[in-house]
């Protein structure tokens, strides 16, 4: 239940579109309490009354605080300091419990305003900021949906009364906006950016445009790209100006930013610099689509570390068929790769069959950032125009790679080997990983890194470092550590060996090869010698086993279920999940076996036959470790105990996922006994259910929530799975595939 404002007597200063509005939306909500208004025209007042959006008012300000419980001052900016002075003097009229908020577009000279007048900041003033509004203003644009679906950032200081925030909180909830907090300082520097400068740029184009307009006759002429990029320099001047007086500096800032690119971009243009040009608009096009997927989803979190209060669930039908023919997206290990190599290729790599998740696309994104110019993707279809090995150039701030452990590792190879500094960040998942192991063999290797505290993310690595060549032994079997290091090994002065305690996914040793770069392999070690060159070819990722296997089990385990999945990448380094759902006696047939682009593909059919528990061999675990958590609904669903030992490195992967697939089972009552280093399932495969159903958590870990969905298949009752936004990252669409092939699935909203 959201919560509702109940102060009984609400006062608000400023009758403009947001002050009105507010009074409209609570109007609107049926608060019980009484509505009063201050605002020099009085005019205004006698309206906004006869509207019913307030029960009263006046002019002056010391005559309206009588009792009240709530201000919500909504004047312009700089109006803020004689109204904070005039509230000081007179807020002993007030009602004890009173608090004071503001919907200021920028919190620091407000802050400072609050200091100045009341000596310091009052523990019941929160400052705050809807992020609505339109070019319209006045009581004339009064709309009281104005807020609904909007956010309202807080700045409460750590002195601020947590009785206070909650009924601010409590105001803008009942007016249907979401409510986040951020420090003054982090939302004046954002607003400066996603608000500010977007207003004082229309205001000066169409200003400029205004003044040539006689002589040109422009405006007659003026289209839908002027009118979209101009519709807010109808603002309201006057506020905007405070605005920009009192948000100063940041605004400079942003400026300075957009100038500095503006420069880049004109330099492009007038040097008819083709890939230059493609490369900014194609990264711009891509930011906007990319960051709008962010922010409607999850990664606002992320990107502004604000809080989220709704999260993605699945709730999963107990029960449902699996039958058909589908293709699952592009392998994501293959799509890193692809970008990766193709951006340091020499000439053009047309890439097909990319997946479109949020991980690859943050590599892709990264590489735009460097300056690369990529066209796509486009129905995986993905345009590369390589600059060589030494073609990169310095980013303009940190490189974001979302969730992706593999990106992050893979670029903290190539990145030691840049002639320029590079940050590299993630999400909330990605920082809690190691990166100790790749950060330790790089520093052998003469980079220099700096991590966060244990090795984890950021990761602060310096350019211009000589690398040598080093012989190493991983003391784990990690793809992504023999990756990072044949990365780097690209770019060191001599031979680069690494040698894996058991074999792990070969794409980048197989890509490579495909690139012209030679890499030689015998036995546990693999070795290159740097200063080489790639040259582009054609990459055609194959679908991904990694999101297969969630199909492969849903037929596996569902009696009556017939199933093709398509052009699946078979590569030997990978197959763990068939080899391992076979000796649990699966129906699972590799059909039309070839090889495209150096990587063996086959459309697999499984089809329903009971299953079986069995011991794990250990060999089979690296060539199965992303498909665990699939497997292990398997196990829950095979007669016997299936038993894991030595997979100590699920517990690093995007979850901790021994312990996340544990709780999931303990509550839908799958008998298991939890290890250091692996799992006993106690599985059972009955002519009915298997388990009951149960409200499961995913920890935001993409591969437990698709497996806890497809448990439901024979749960008992739905299997409810929370925090599901991250299944983006590797595997877009899942949700229509697997209604496609008969489950019954479908996404909610939930607040958190
Ligand atoms: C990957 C390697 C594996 C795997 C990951 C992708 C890669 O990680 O879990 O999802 O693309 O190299 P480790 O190599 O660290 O086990």
């Amino acid at each position: 239940m959201s919560q509702v404002a109940r102060e009984p007597r609400i006062l608000i200063v400023g009758l403009g579109l947001i002050g009105s509005s507010l009074a409209a939306g609570l109007r609107r909500a049926g608060v019980a309490g009484e509505i009063r208004a201050c605002d020099p025209h009085l005019d205004e007042l006698t309206r906004a009354r006869e509207m019913g959006l307030v029960d009263g008012g006046g002019a002056c300000l010391a005559e309206q605080l009588d009792g009240v419980n709530l201000v919500v001052l909504a004047v312009p900016v700089l109006a803020m300091c004689d109204v904070m002075h005039e509230l000081a003097t007179d807020r002993h009229r007030a009602a004890p419990d009173l608090v004071i908020t503001d919907v200021g577009s920028t919190k620091a000279t407000i802050r400072e305003a609050a200091v100045a007048a009341f000596g310091s900041l009052p523990a019941n003033l929160v400052l705050g900021h809807p992020i609505a509004g339109s070019e319209k203003s006045g009581l004339d644009a009064v709309d009281p949906a104005l807020f609904e679906g909007h956010k309202v950032i807080l700045t409460p200081a750590p002195s601020t009364s947590t009785d206070a925030v909650g009924r601010v909180r409590a105001l803008w909830a009942t007016v249907g906006a979401e409510v986040l907090e951020m420090d003054v300082d982090r939302h004046d520097a954002v607003l400066a950016r996603t608000s500010h400068l977007p207003h004082l740029l229309a205001f000066s184009l169409v200003d400029t445009l205004a003044r040539q307009d006689e002589r040109l006759d422009i405006f007659r002429y003026a289209a839908g790209g002027f009118r979209d990029f101009t519709r807010i320099a109808g603002s309201d001047p006057v506020m905007w100006r405070d605005i920009f007086a009192a948000n100063q500096s940041a605004v400079l800032d942003a400026l300075d930013e957009f100038e500095a690119g503006l420069a880049r971009l004109r330099h492009a243009v007038e040097a008819g610099d083709a890939d230059a040009m493609l490369s900014t608009l194609d990264r711009a096009s891509h930011a906007r689509r990319y960051f709008d997927s962010l922010l409607n989803q999850r990664s606002y979190q992320a990107e502004y570390q604000m809080q989220e209060s709704t999260s993605l669930c699945y709730r999963a039908g107990p029960g449902g068929a699996v039958q058909g023919r589908i293709r699952v997206p592009g392998d994501k290990s293959v799509s890193h790769r692809s970008i990766m190599l193709g951006a340091l290729a020499e000439g053009v790599t047309e890439v097909s069959g990319f997946l479109e998740g949020e991980d690859s696309l943050a590599t892709l994104q990264a590489f735009r950032e460097m300056g690369v110019a990529i066209e796509g993707p486009h129905q995986g279809r993905v345009t590369i125009h390589g600059v060589g090995l030494h073609g990169l150039q310095v980013p303009a701030g940190p490189l974001y790679v979302g969730n992706a452990g593999t990106a992050m590792r893979l670029f903290a190879g190539l990145l030691a080997g840049q002639a320029f500094d590079t940050e590299l960040t993630g999400d909330t998942s990605l920082t809690r990983r190691p990166m100790g192991r790749v950060a330790d063999p790089l520093r052998e290797m003469g980079a220099v890194i700096d991590t966060a505290e244990g090795g984890r993310p950021p990761l602060k690595i310096r350019g211009g470092q000589a690398l040598k060549g080093i012989d190493y032994d991983m003391p784990m079997a990690s793809a992504q550590v023999k990756s990072c290091l044949l990365l780097a090994g690209l770019y060191a002065d001599s031979e680069t060996r690494v040698r894996e305690p058991a074999p792990t996914r070969d794409h980048t040793e197989r890509m490579l090869g495909g690139l012209g770069y030679r890499v030689e392999r015998h036995g546990d070690t693999c070795w290159l010698q740097g200063g080489g060159a790639l040259q582009a070819a054609p990459i055609d990722v194959p679908a991904d086993i990694s999101s297969a296997a969630f199909f492969l089990v849903a037929a596996a385990i569902t009696p009556g279920a017939d199933l093709v999945l398509e052009h699946v990448g078979v590569n030997p380094t990978r197959i763990g999940v068939i080899n391992i759902l076979q000796r649990m006696g699966a129906d699972l047939r590799l059909e039309n076996e070839h090889e495209v682009g150096g990587e063996p593909v086959a459309d697999l059919h499984v089809r329903y036959a009971p299953l079986h528990g069995i011991d794990i061999p250990a060999d089979q675990v690296p060539l199965a470790i992303d498909e665990f958590p699939a497997l292990f609904v398997a196990a829950a669903n095979a007669e016997g105990v299936t038993r894991l030992r030595d997979a100590g490195e699920l517990r690093v992967k995007e979850s901790d996922r021994l312990q996340a697939m544990a709780d999931g089972f303990a509550r839908l009552g799958v008998e298991h006994t939890l290890y250091d280093e692996g799992i006993d399932i106690m599985g059972r495969n009955t002519d009915g259910p298997n388990y009951r159903g149960a409200d499961v958590d995913s920890l935001g870990d993409h591969r437990i929530a698709m497996a806890f969905a497809v448990a439901a298949l024979r749960a008992e009752g739905a299997v409810n799975v929370r925090d599901c936004a991250n299944v983006a990252t590797s595997f877009p669409g899942f949700i229509e595939l697997a209604r496609r092939v008969g489950l019954t699935i479908e996404e909610q909203q939930e607040g958190a």
